[in-house]
């Protein structure tokens, strides 16, 4: 019996992840939907059906690998398959790097790098086997190409999240297999992701202290967004089918990463030519 193409989306109950599994069932993919959250869930797959699209909604946190494996036991279960996988499912705290709570550490690296890490290992694997073309992609952030204070819990892990596609990538080009894979870095854009405590486990302990500048500074940087969600997601799906690896949906990414590599290659400059004798 042939199936549609399969999409998996993590954090598929709210803002960008949502809009990305709207975006591959208008593609006329079956969609496999995670998060923690039940009830945006469950408002996420009422759309998925007003649209007819093949669903499957799962609970599942990303941060316990044991979860994220019975996620893919389950994908294949049903389908067999899975075309498109989007770790995307992420959380943010804010705050000076010295005063984030070994807890804040703890879970923003536990969903943000290691939710991708599972998905990775517990859905690469299965791909490769069934050895049809398919796509990965992992959600890091313009923050993962270009640092502001505030940010170093969050920053790291996206930093992380890039680092490790990259890697990722490499990997897969190096044994030939024909999965590509895209990092998606967006700039602010308002979600619900300034509303992540909603999703702290209790048993993790204290966050740090957020100064009111910096989640004023956020709120007035998603406001000013020129793009939403769903741009986000059409942008994506257009990097995947031109198998471009960088997604920066945002035009004034560029110049934060221009200007962190440009100081990168001045102090490189300052050392090996400035100071030559
Ligand atoms: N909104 C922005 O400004 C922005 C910018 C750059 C990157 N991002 C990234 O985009 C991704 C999506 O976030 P968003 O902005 O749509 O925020 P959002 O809060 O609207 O959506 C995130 C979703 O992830 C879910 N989630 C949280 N913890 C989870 C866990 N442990 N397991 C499974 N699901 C979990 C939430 O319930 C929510 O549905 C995140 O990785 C975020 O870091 C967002």
């Amino acid at each position: 019996m042939s199936h549609p193409p399969v999409a998996v989306v993590t954090g598929a109950g709210s803002g960008i992840g949502r809009e990305l599994a709207l975006a591959c069932a208008q593609e006329g993919m079956a969609v496999v939907i995670a998060d923690v959250e039940p009830a945006p869930l469950a408002q996420t797959q009422a759309l998925l059906d007003e649209l007819g699209a093949p669903c499957l909604a799962r609970l599942c946190d990303v941060s316990k690998a044991q979860e994220v494996e019975a996620l893919a036991t389950a994908t294949w279960d049903r389908w067999g398959r899975v075309d498109w996988l989007f770790n995307n499912a992420g959380v943010a705290v804010l705050g000076r790097a010295w005063e984030a709570t070994e807890a804040d550490w703890h879970w923003t690296l536990g969903v943000n790098l290691l939710g991708v890490v599972h998905g990775v290992r517990s859905f690469v694997p299965r791909m490769l086997g069934a050895g049809r073309a398919a796509h990965v992609v992992n959600t890091a952030s313009a923050a993962g190409l270009a640092s502001v204070a505030g940010s170093s819990v969050y920053a790291a892990s996206k930093h992380a999240v890039v680092g490790f596609s990259e890697c990722l990538a490499k990997d897969l080009e190096g044994i030939g297999a024909p999965i590509g894979v895209s990092v998606l870095c967006p700039s602010l854009l308002p979600t619900g992701i300034q509303a992540s405590a909603r999703n702290r486990p209790p048993d993790l302990g204290l966050t740090g202290p957020t100064l009111a500048v910096l989640e004023e500074r956020v709120r007035a940087g998603m406001a000013a967004s020129p793009i939403g969600a769903s741009d986000v997601a059409r942008l994506t799906l257009e990097a995947i089918r031109s198998r471009r690896f960088y997604v920066l949906p945002h035009a004034h990414t560029a110049t934060s990463v221009a200007q962190r590599v440009e100081r990168i290659l001045a102090d490189h400059r300052h050392i090996h030519q400035e100071n030559q004798p």
